[in-house]
């Protein structure tokens, strides 16, 4: 009963099948949140039975699992290149650009994205959409004149809130705040990217433009399909 329970989990699907893509002798960026979890397992398994790999993490949460499972890590300082990284995304729309950073995780995972050669990103199909921008969009901002920043960024037409957790402006793993940011409708993901990118105490926004190079969606019924 469980059995059919796990294998009926879309994510895990996905990232299951992402999984396969991983040969001896790569370095592999391992991605953050609940579908980058299951490859994280999956690779951990296949680790077990022999696989041999290198993994750089995106994510203090994602390091700490991945060192649980006995998957060898090098830190960044030491990766020249990384062959694929798994993960996941909060959007994903036809020009397979993404919504990111629902975990926090945006700038560490942007910058493992962008020294990939290759970005899979593993969704359920409920995280595939016409338009991006329902999701609120993260914007990752320093904390100093963090108030400031978010007026400019209600300037571009959104409405930005500052991330809590327990009661307390969340922080990344980067020591910097989140401002999550309700555009309702991303009709222009690049030029709105570069709109962001551009206020100064923006670090970086979860806009992730052409980066996918493959996009793997998990389905309730159980199929898998890797978007064409
Ligand atoms: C973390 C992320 C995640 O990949 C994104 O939030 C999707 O998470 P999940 O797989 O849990 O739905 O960008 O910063």
């Amino acid at each position: 009963m469980q059995m059919a329970l796990e294998n009926s989990n879309p994510k895990q699907l996905a990232a299951e099948q992402a999984v396969a893509y991983i040969q001896d002798g790569m370095t592999v960026g391992l991605g953050t949140g609940s579908t980058a979890y299951w490859a994280i397992q999956q690779i951990g398994k296949n680790v077990h039975s022999g696989l041999q790999i290198k993994a750089v993490a995106t994510s203090i949460q994602s390091e700490k699992l991945a060192a649980e499972l006995g998957i060898p890590l090098i830190p960044f300082s030491e990766v020249k290149e990384i062959n694929v990284t798994i993960d996941g995304a909060d959007e994903v729309d036809g020009a397979w650009n993404l919504i990111k950073g629902g975990g926090g995780a945006l700038l560490r995972e942007k910058i493992i994205a962008s020294s990939s050669k290759e970005l899979i990103i593993v969704v359920d199909e409920s995280k595939v959409v016409d338009q991006l921008g329902k999701f609120h969009l993260p914007v990752e901002v320093v904390k100093f004149g963090y108030e400031l920043t978010r007026h400019k960024l209600s300037m571009l037409g959104c409405e930005p809130n500052l991330r809590m957790e327990d009661q307390r402006p969340y922080t990344t793993d980067n020591g910097n705040y989140i401002l999550d940011c309700d555009f309702k409708q991303i009709s222009r993901p690049g030029e709105c990217h570069d709109a962001i990118n551009s206020i100064p105490g923006v670090v970086d926004n979860g806009l992730f433009i052409a980066m996918a190079a493959k996009v793997i969606v998990g389905y309730k019924d159980g199929s898998v399909k890797e978007l064409q």
